[in-house]
């Protein structure tokens, strides 16, 4: 009975991603999932209404930053699972609109505030996935499949930025790219237990950000669409949730240290091609 926790799980049922994941593992009654949230009271509502029969789901409550809540829901994964975990996967993440359109000198106009956006930026998507997987992984060497990932983003390419020249979204970018390289560290000491770490990108995928984005906002965004779609003929925009989570779980699935995936950062092919 393959257990896995996945973090970022508190969307809505129409586009989310976070959601698209919970539902497509939790499909196999056999699997036990581990959602962290920060609202539990709100995701549980929402299981209740999707998965009435679901007694193989579990709610936790923690908060990548809050160091304490996360040894909270190690407390409480160890009671649900019985000591150990299977799969890992760090879906939660800051996606912001500060950078989302602007390259790194316009931001720069404003040196306080892109401090602080770079500063929250490596503390959720950095740094809360180290300590969550530092907290997690004596459980994840009791586990069977003893996997770990990180959704990172191909955003974070040092072949994609400077083939595409994607200026905007730098931040976003760079705090991915640490996230990378935390992965690839992970992996480098505890690839010799059998632990596999590996950076996984969604691809583009429709979860409704940048709706709100003013026309002005979306000559930089529609410029980098653009260069995706001379990137591949294949790219015809954002997939669909249910097709991302599909491909990612995939490459999950099929993923191994005797492959060599051990410290990787791959997309959703599972290879470097990005879109
Ligand atoms: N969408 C894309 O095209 C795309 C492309 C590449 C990579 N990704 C990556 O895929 C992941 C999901 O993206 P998305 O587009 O679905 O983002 P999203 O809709 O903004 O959802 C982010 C999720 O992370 C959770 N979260 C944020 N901060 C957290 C924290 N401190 N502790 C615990 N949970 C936290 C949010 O929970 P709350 O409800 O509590 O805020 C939410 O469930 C992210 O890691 C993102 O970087 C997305």
């Amino acid at each position: 009975m393959p257990s896995y926790l996945i973090t970022g799980v508190s969307k809505g049922i129409g586009d989310p991603q976070q959601w698209e994941f919970f539902r497509q593992i939790a499909l196999n009654p056999s699997n036990t999932v581990i959602c962290l949230v920060r609202n539990k009271a709100e995701t549980e509502k929402k299981v209740a209404e999707e998965f009435p029969t679901g007694n193989h789901l579990h709610i936790i409550q923690g908060d990548i930053t809050d160091y304490a809540s996360l040894q909270n829901a190690v407390t409480q994964t160890i009671e649900i699972t019985g000591g150990g975990l299977d799969y890992l996967i760090a879906n939660a993440g800051v996606v912001p609109h500060f950078d989302a359109y602007d390259p790194i000198e316009v931001l720069g106009q404003n040196p306080a505030l892109l401090e602080d956006e770079c500063l929250n930026l490596f503390k959720v998507n950095a740094i809360g996935n180290i300590h969550l997987f530092n907290l997690f992984v004596p459980l994840i060497q009791r586990g069977t499949a003893k996997k770990v990932f990180a959704i990172s983003s191909g955003q974070a390419s040092l072949d994609m930025i400077p083939r595409l020249k994607i200026e905007v979204a730098p931040l976003y970018s760079m705090s991915k790219a640490a996230l990378n390289v935390a992965v690839a560290k992970f992996s480098a000491q505890y690839a010799k237990e059998g632990i596999l770490f590996m950076s996984i990108c969604p691809g583009m995928v429709d979860t409704g950000h940048f709706l709100d984005a003013t026309p002005e906002q979306m000559k930089g965004f529609g410029a980098m669409l653009s260069s995706f779609a001379e990137y591949t003929p294949i790219f015809k925009g954002p997939a669909t949730t249910t097709a991302a989570v599909q491909d990612v779980l995939a490459v999950i699935e099929k993923a191994s240290i005797e492959k060599g995936d051990g410290g990787s950062f791959v997309s959703h092919y599972g290879n470097q091609q990005w879109l």
